[in-house]
């Protein structure tokens, strides 16, 4: 069987180099919009999505990723737009429900011409004193886990070559 949202999950690949020109906000709001689809326990809809195009955030939000990973690269490989998600603490499924929603948003950014990739580490992000305060600033309750976030633009390189999917991924019990 075949069609456009089989072949855009096949094809979705993780982009690690950006062009510096900004989506449109159409572009993001399209991005953000189908990660809010994305399904949550209990359909609680409970996580936070911010997305952060403000130069110097980003700045100040790429170095505290790169001290967690001790780098002094960017690790949003200089992606104009970074997203976040963050869920609540007592939630038992806030990690799933983030997760899902990074997920669908990687799809719809392939799906819409756009380019991300999962950027890992705002689980420690979340204890900098400087990420306290922009959360703040972002109007996010308190006590919040960070679940993820993505490096999201257009593409300035190639899609990699992927490696095949590996021989007992998956079983059917009869
Ligand atoms: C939970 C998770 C964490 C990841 N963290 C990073 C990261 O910090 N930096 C990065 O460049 N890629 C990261 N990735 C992207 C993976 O490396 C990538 O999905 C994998 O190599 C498969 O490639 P594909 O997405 O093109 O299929 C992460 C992916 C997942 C699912």
């Amino acid at each position: 069987m075949e069609n456009e949202v089989l072949k855009a999950i096949r094809e979705r690949r993780s982009i690690r180099r950006f062009k510096p020109e900004q989506i449109t906000d159409e572009e993001l709001k399209t991005i953000l919009e189908a990660g809010t689809w994305a399904p949550t326990g209990h359909g609680s809809q409970e996580p936070f999505i911010v997305a952060v195009q403000n130069a110097d955030q980003r700045a100040t939000l790429s170095k505290i990723n790169a001290e967690i990973m001790g780098v002094t690269s960017d690790p949003f490989y200089g992606a104009p737009t970074q997203v976040y998600v963050f869920a609540e603490k007592d939630c038992d499924n806030n990690v799933k429900d983030g997760s899902l929603i990074l997920g669908t948003m990687m799809l719809a950014a392939h799906a819409t011409g756009l380019a991300s990739c999962w950027i890992n580490r705002v689980d420690q992000m979340v204890n900098y004193p400087e990420m306290q305060q922009f959360m703040k600033q972002w109007g996010l309750p308190d006590g919040l886990i960070g679940v993820g976030s993505l490096a999201l633009g257009y593409a300035s390189s190639h899609p990699h070559t992927v490696k095949p999917r590996k021989e007992d991924y998956y079983r059917i019990i009869k």
